[in-house]
């Protein structure tokens, strides 16, 4: 079933990997996000979804909307929205987004881990000798990358090129917000035994005031990593509550890089991994948020 069957009334204006956008004459300046239940890895859209992913990554958003003390995109007033899709939904002020992917890591890992084996270094930010993957960071690092247009990939970027894009002001605004948030965020995980090892902001200008505005979705188990302290502590770094559960079956069951036709698509994940994932993100919820 596509959305936009279900939502007369509502255009269509992008499908994402993730979430698709629509826009209505009677919601001027506005934009409704729905998110789906796909779930994509190493940039495809695996097969089948997860169920209940769209509800539950939306309202954990909102959940971080509300404790964050900064500007955020929600519409003030959110009637209207179709019923069918409210619960995995956000009406959004549109605002003239910024193409930067403002990115925060307080931990090695993934790409940054790769890179660090490499250089030592992390988007060119230098770091201490000896460290291991999944270690904590001396202080969290801001990563930016530039948001590159559909279909291809986004590349990581030097602050010095954000400032090229989008201004000296605008960029010392990104960086403070993203690290200033970042570690309230971490504040707020670590009190519930939840570590926010990474994660990706995107901010736009308000069009009407030109406030700088926390936009997309923010903290969820799609932008972020997130780990469990408990057991962090024992040395395991496996156990995390985001789509890591996917990628590493993935990395296991799977060789882009084949030169059979297999490798243009992903097998489809089991019904186990699917499971196993809907699991955690629902325990991710309900340790932040106590619901
Ligand atoms: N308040 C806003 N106003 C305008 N655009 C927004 C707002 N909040 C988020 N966006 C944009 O909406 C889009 C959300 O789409 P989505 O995240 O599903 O796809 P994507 O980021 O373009 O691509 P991908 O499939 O790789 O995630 C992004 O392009 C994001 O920059
Ligand atoms: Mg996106």
């Amino acid at each position: 079933m596509t959305d936009a069957a279900a939502l007369p009334g509502w255009t269509l204006l992008y499908s994402g990997k993730v979430r698709d956008l629509y826009t209505s004459p009677e919601h001027p300046g506005e934009v409704l996000m729905v998110a789906s239940d796909r779930v994509s890895a190493f940039d495809h859209v695996l097969e089948p979804g997860i169920p209940g992913k769209g509800e539950l990554l939306t309202t954990l958003s909102r959940w971080w909307f509300a404790q964050l003390e900064v500007p955020n995109h929600l519409a003030d007033d959110s009637t209207g929205i179709p019923e069918a899709i409210a619960a995995r939904s956000m009406l959004a002020k549109t605002l003239d987004m910024y193409p930067v992917e403002c990115v925060v890591r307080g931990y090695l890992s993934g790409s940054g881990w790769l890179e660090y084996q490499q250089t030592q270094s992390v988007c060119g930010i230098a770091l201490p000798a000896g460290l291991a993957d999944g270690d904590r960071l001396p202080e969290p690092i801001y990563t930016p990358a530039w948001k590159a247009p559909m279909g291809e990939h986004d590349e990581n970027i030097t602050f010095e090129r954000t400032v090229e894009l989008v201004g000296a002001e605008v960029a010392s605004a990104l960086r403070d917000t993203s690290l200033d948030i970042f570690t309230r965020a971490s504040a707020i995980a670590e009190s519930r035994g939840i570590i926010l090892a990474d994660t990706k902001f995107e901010f736009g200008a308000d069009p009407v005031t030109g406030e700088l505005t926390l936009a997309d979705e923010v903290l969820t188990s799609d932008s972020s990593r997130f780990w469990d302290a408990a057991v962090y502590s024992t040395g395991d770094r496996t156990a995390s509550f985001d789509k890591q559960i996917v990628r590493n079956w993935l990395k296991a069951h799977w060789d882009p890089s084949a030169s059979s036709a297999d490798a243009t698509q992903p097998p489809a994940l089991p019904q186990e991994i699917v499971e196993q994932t809907a699991a955690r993100y629902r325990e991710l919820i309900e340790r932040l948020t106590g619901k």
